[in-house]
């Protein structure tokens, strides 16, 4: 049984994917430790709450140092027995610490192709509003591992998009939702739970 635990900053539409995907069995073999927030309000939490799913706040802004901050969310993660940390509209930048402690077992969603339109400065509808202003006829999203830099880890499941004309940043950012994140983020973590992903040379591959 693969046990995660999920990191969310808002809305939780990618939370509830992987909730609905353990439900109706396109997610195998896997189990919801935690969920942890850094924002107290985030609707994500109502819905782990909703699920029966362990929720919690832990906010970089009420510890002292980072390291402080690393330690409180690597021991609630660990207490949960989580083997699989996935950032789903995660918006704190974690530290290069915390990833050592979970090196290799930490996987984002990223709603564009990476390497377009990512880095820092592109979260959320940043990233949407970039790609309409560039004028790019096709996006889409991202599952990547992750690793010291931002969004700079393995790619290891895109999906395409198509912008049409007339989007604006709200109406891509559902289809983009709709169309690829809530489907490559529970195929990546089924992938995972059944240990079909290999890396080769910094390459991953889901076989
Ligand atoms: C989404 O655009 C997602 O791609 C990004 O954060 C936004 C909110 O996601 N990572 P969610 O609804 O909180 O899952």
């Amino acid at each position: 049984m693969l046990t995660i635990g999920v990191l969310v900053s808002g809305g939780g539409t990618n939370l509830q994917a992987i909730i609905d995907g353990i439900g109706n069995g396109s997610i195998q073999g896997t189990r919801i430790g935690i969920v942890i927030s850094n924002k107290p309000g985030a609707f994500a939490l109502e819905r782990a709450k909703q699920n029966g799913i362990r929720a919690l706040t832990i906010s970089p802004k009420d510890y002292a140092d980072p390291s402080a901050y690393d330690d409180a969310m690597t021991g609630a993660l660990r207490e949960a027995g989580v083997s699989l940390v996935v950032l789903a509209g995660f918006l704190v930048v974690l530290s290069e610490r915390f990833v050592s402690c979970f090196a290799g077992r930490i996987i984002n969603i990223h709603p564009s192709l990476i390497p377009s339109f990512c880095g820092n400065g592109y979260y959320g509808l940043k990233v949407h509003e970039q790609v309409l202003k560039r004028g790019v006829k096709v996006t889409g999203a991202t599952v990547h591992f992750v690793d010291a830099g931002t969004d700079t880890g393995p790619i290891i499941m895109q999906r395409a998009v198509a912008v049409k004309r007339g989007d604006t940043p709200e109406t891509l950012q559902k289809r983009v939702m709709e169309e690829a994140e809530w489907v490559i983020l529970p195929a990546v973590i089924n992938a995972i739970a059944q240990d079909r992903i290999r890396l080769e040379d910094n390459i991953a591959y889901v076989i």
